[in-house]
């Protein structure tokens, strides 16, 4: 499942697309895009963990790995990785990837990961990940179509805190407080 894109545009990739590092001026932009694309509907684990300070946090730490694709004035799709070193063995991983619907099987996320790799490779990394959730088949589908394999399948669990007991106990205390308060300071009978 995904946002649509235009059918009549699938396939005609666009000549005008610039992929450049991503500047201050982009973070808005950028985070605004992903709210767009990373819906509660659609993929409710990406929605959860992009906010804007994830672009920020990103921005400050990995800025050779956050990219966007620009069509003339506008944005036309972001990639932020990273690189992780792990013993002798060094890792690009995209974390986040997206296209403006309107910009979609034009070929954006084909050049934005194109010039990532390229990069990550000539940093050493030998070895790239990425992942996603197993509904978000344009992204399973890209990905495979890129060279990605080897699927493995990841469980998130989740829990309503609202019913640990500790929340409860937390709440009784809070009660509790708040009637001590009101005992010590009486309110005075209206006139
Ligand atoms: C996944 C995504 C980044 C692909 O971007 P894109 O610019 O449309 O991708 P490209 O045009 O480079 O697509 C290349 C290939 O990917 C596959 N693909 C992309 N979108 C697809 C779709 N909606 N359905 C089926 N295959 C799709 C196709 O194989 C396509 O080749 P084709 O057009 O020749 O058939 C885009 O759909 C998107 O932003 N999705 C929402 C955000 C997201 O899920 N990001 C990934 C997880 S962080």
């Amino acid at each position: 499942m995904s946002l649509p894109s235009d059918p009549d545009k699938a396939n005609t990739h666009l000549p005008n697309v610039e992929i450049r590092e991503m500047d201050i001026d982009d973070l808005a932009a950028v985070f605004h895009l992903g709210e767009l694309l990373f819906t509660s509907d659609l993929y409710p684990y990406l929605y959860r963990t992009w906010d804007e300070w994830e672009v920020i946090g990103m921005y400050n730490t990995d800025p050779e790995y956050c990219l966007v694709a620009q069509i003339e004035e506008e944005l036309a799709g972001f990639v932020l990785g990273t690189i992780i070193s792990k013993a002798s063995w060094v890792y690009g991983y995209i974390i986040w990837l997206g296209v403006s619907p309107q910009f979609q099987r034009r070929g954006v996320a084909d050049k934005l990961v194109d010039k990532i790799v390229e990069r990550m490779i000539e940093e050493g990394a030998r070895f790239m990940l990425v992942d996603t959730d197993p509904t978000n088949e344009s992204a399973v589908k890209f990905f495979t179509r890129k060279g990605f394999g080897n699927a493995r399948r990841h469980v998130y669990l989740s829990m309503n805190l609202s019913k640990h007991e500790f929340y409860g106990r937390l709440i009784t205390y809070e009660r509790d407080k708040a009637d001590r308060v009101r005992q010590r300071h009486p309110k005075r009978p209206q006139q």
